[in-house]
């Protein structure tokens, strides 16, 4: 288990273990790849970050996952699979959610990217992102450095 502070001071713990803090989580959150550069989508408030999103009724989890990736970049799901799962203690309540990792297929041009601009291709992710302000909040903590090297590892 990793335990932190997330960039609004608030307390995170990440585990990869099978989803430890709720088998029904209502949040996602995809680190995807596409042709070996990073899928992200630029997100109108909070800046660049891997997509994800809320579950919705009668959609499970990585169900919500495959969605919010189509809906936030047009990438179309090849293979995916879950690596961890954190909680964080917001100041407005608590969150839960899935990590997933993706491959995509194919980006399919789409008229709406949701609250998003629509998908951002990066050869390598910055070094820089903690302040870095075209950079999501949710990319500043160390979920975003823990489930990388957690990847990298796996893959050996
Ligand atoms: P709606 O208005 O219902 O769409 O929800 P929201 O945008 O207010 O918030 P959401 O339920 O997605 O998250 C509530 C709070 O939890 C956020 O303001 C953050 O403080 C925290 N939070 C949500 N997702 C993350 C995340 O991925 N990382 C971190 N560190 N905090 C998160």
């Amino acid at each position: 288990m990793h335990i932190f502070k997330d960039y609004y001071q608030n307390e995170v713990k990440l585990s990869f273990d099978d989803e430890p803090f709720s088998k029904d989580p209502r949040h996602v959150w995809s680190i995807c790849q596409y042709r070996n550069q990073w899928l992200l989508t630029k997100h109108q408030e909070r800046g660049l970050e891997f997509p994800g999103g809320k579950v919705e009724k009668d959609e499970t989890a990585i169900e919500a996952a495959i969605r919010e990736i189509k809906e936030e970049t047009g990438g179309v799901v090849k293979e995916i699979a879950y690596i961890g799962q954190y909680f964080v203690a917001g100041k407005a309540g608590d969150v839960i959610k899935n990590v997933y990792f993706a491959q995509i297929s194919n980006l399919v041009a789409q008229p709406t990217y949701f609250e998003t601009a629509g998908p951002v291709l990066l050869d390598s992710l910055p070094n820089n992102i903690k302040s870095n302000k075209a950079y999501s909040f949710i990319m500043k903590d160390d979920v975003l450095s823990n489930c990388l090297d957690y990847i990298m590892n796996r893959e050996g």
